[in-house]
């Protein structure tokens, strides 16, 4: 194969919104470069609709410490509060700095930026819900995003379009470079660098019902994985409670901020029930979990598998200003108006909690001991600081994308001049050439969209929003199962340009790797905590689970060890709504 070589201070893998904030501070200290397997502005990114949380008050009465209190309830009281605290209170300056940079935010009629209602954010420490998500209509990701990339370009940043990572070399325990395939040539690219920076975002395409973007397919967790560092938290992955019903499309949370209200197959407003005081805007794991309950029990539309999202009493107007994206998907995908029909949702797999672990600066742990690897960095929804802990309160991911992606450019740049310029050995380069000749002259009789499809199957009938442990060691089962089918994969193309079916099939391998990590996690767990719920183990228990679970490929499986949740200033206590 053609190789190519390159040198960077930074590196900085993906394109979304933690690695373009990331690349502004680098850029401040030597040169840049972002990979991205996509063109920037299609990063997934651009898919967040709903809103950044920052307590503004521009609408009414707000406080970072009641966003900081409700961030760790919404948390269920694993998210590490230093980190958390630090976040919140970062929100103000963040949203600022991106209105100075030219963010377009919807106004309020004074011309300051709109805010809105979101699932699990109040004012006076839980009492009512607040007007906290700064949002640009339903696009507030593109808007962040279309602005960073434009600033990035503006400071020089190399930009490396179309670029799929084959591996990150961690080589003597130090971050070396990436090695990468640009597709358009079908040559390698090694880049070594001084630092590398993982922002390559989710994995939800593991499950068959995702409101994630096709390339949120999680790689670079898995090859990090593989060399035996470990990931955090995975067993938490987030269901949005509103995926439009069979695709999973992302019907905004603003659409309940703005006075959408969920009805079942009776016309119940059945939020009432089970979160008395913050209904349809309680914390995504309450609301996914009630709506299946109504679901299970035979009150969903018709007795059919989904519920309604009605919008249909809100002022046109609001459709048409603040919820524009919706509005077309709902016309696009389903053929029916909001503003006169209610849109038939269900929960869709949205968000993976845990990640790559981290510290505050985006600095990699090796271990459950805060170790970390030198020169490499994560940030945004691939890394784990953890903000989120059990679960995310929605718009909490923008702000945790933009704080901790700006923390990681500040820390490279305060070490540039202590890091070496990393080198790639040639055992790396030949591994990768071998896996790709795997890929692309193996016989056999399997197919990836075959597998992909078992894959995503398996996770979503028994590792989605309620599990159990014959669920989940079935689950186990077929993933071994699937990853001896895959030793039989065969493509049907073979070129070496823009070969898509190579890259679904490594991408595949490595949803396989993820999945398994994910499950096995999910197994060691024996308590219900936010999105995490064993049907076998239904209460939160405190006593012998708050603790972030960290696991590790070895030689002989999976193992794993146990960190300590930091808590400051709020103790856990029981969490109603
Ligand atoms: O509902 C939404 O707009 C999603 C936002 C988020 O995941 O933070």
């Amino acid at each position: 194969m053609n190789t190519q070589r390159h040198r960077f201070d930074t590196v900085i893998i993906g394109s979304g919104l933690a690695g373009l904030r990331a690349s502004l501070e680098a850029i401040k200290g030597g040169s840049v470069a972002v990979l991205s397997k996509l063109y920037p502005t299609r990063s997934h990114s651009t898919a967040a609709q709903g809103g950044i949380g920052a307590a503004l008050g521009n609408e009414e009465p707000d406080d970072p410490e009641w966003h900081f209190y409700d961030t760790v309830k919404g948390s269920d009281f694993l998210g590490d509060q230093d980190a958390i605290e630090y976040m919140c209170y970062s929100a103000i300056p963040t949203v600022i700095e991106l209105e100075h940079m030219g963010v377009p935010f919807s106004r309020t009629p004074e011309g300051k930026i709109a805010q809105r209602r979101f699932g699990g954010h109040t004012k006076y420490f839980g009492a009512e819900p607040v007007r906290r998500a700064c949002y640009s209509a339903d696009r507030t990701g593109h808007a962040v995003l279309h602005c960073l990339y434009e600033q990035a370009l503006k400071n020089r940043v190399q930009f490396f379009d179309e670029f799929q990572v084959l591996d990150i070399v961690v080589e003597n325990g130090v971050a070396q470079g990436v090695i990468a395939l640009e597709l358009k040539s079908g040559d390698l690219h090694l880049f070594e660098s001084k630092a590398v920076v993982v922002a390559s975002g989710g994995f939800g395409k593991i499950f068959k019902v995702t409101s994630n973007a096709f390339a949120t397919t999680g790689e670079c967790l898995s090859i990090l994985f593989e060399q035996g560092l470990p990931l955090e938290d995975l067993e938490f992955f987030q269901f949005h409670p509103t995926g439009l019903y069979k695709l999973g499309i992302l019907i905004t949370e603003g659409a309940r901020g703005e006075g959408g209200v969920l009805l079942n197959g009776k016309g119940e407003r059945f939020m009432e029930r089970y979160a008395p005081t913050l209904k349809d805007l309680a914390p995504r794991d309450v609301v996914a979990r009630a709506i299946l309950r109504e679901i299970m029990e035979g009150r969903g539309i018709d007795g059919k598998d989904y519920v309604h999202l009605d919008l249909t009493h809100l002022d046109p107007k609001i459709l048409e200003k603040r919820l524009p994206e919706i509005s077309s998907f709902c016309k696009i995908y389903l053929g029916l108006d909001p503003a006169l029909s209610p849109i038939p949702v269900v929960p869709t797999a949205h968000y993976a909690m845990g990640g790559i672990p981290t510290d505050k600066k985006g600095r990699v742990l090796r271990d459950v001991d805060g170790s970390y690897v030198p020169g490499l960095y994560a940030a945004g929804e691939c890394a784990c600081v953890s903000v989120h802990g059990a679960n995310r309160l929605g718009c909490n991911s923008l702000l945790d994308t933009l704080v901790f992606g700006r923390e990681t450019g500040t820390d490279i740049n305060r070490n540039l001049k202590d890091l070496s310029l990393g080198k790639i050995p040639p055992h790396r380069v030949d591994k990768v050439i071998a896996f790709l000749q795997f890929l692309r002259s193996n016989k056999g009789k399997e197919r990836v969209a075959t597998l992909r499809d078992a894959l995503q199957g398996i996770m979503m009938n028994k590792v989605s929003v309620f599990r159990t442990r014959e669920g989940l060691f079935e689950a186990l089962e077929e993933l071994q199962v699937l990853r001896d089918r895959f030793q039989e994969i065969e493509l049907m193309d073979k070129s070496g340009i823009f070969n898509q079916e190579m890259l679904s099939a490594l991408e595949l391998y490595h949803m396989i790797n993820l999945a398994e990590a994910l499950v096995f996690s999910a197994l060691v767990r024996e308590e219900s905590r936010g999105a995490h719920y064993r049907e076998d183990f239904p209460e939160r228990d405190d006593v012998n689970w708050l603790k972030h679970t960290f696991v590790y490929k070895t030689s002989s499986g999976i193992d794993y060890k146990f960190k300590p949740v930091v808590i400051t200033k709020f103790k856990p206590t029981e969490r109603t709504f």
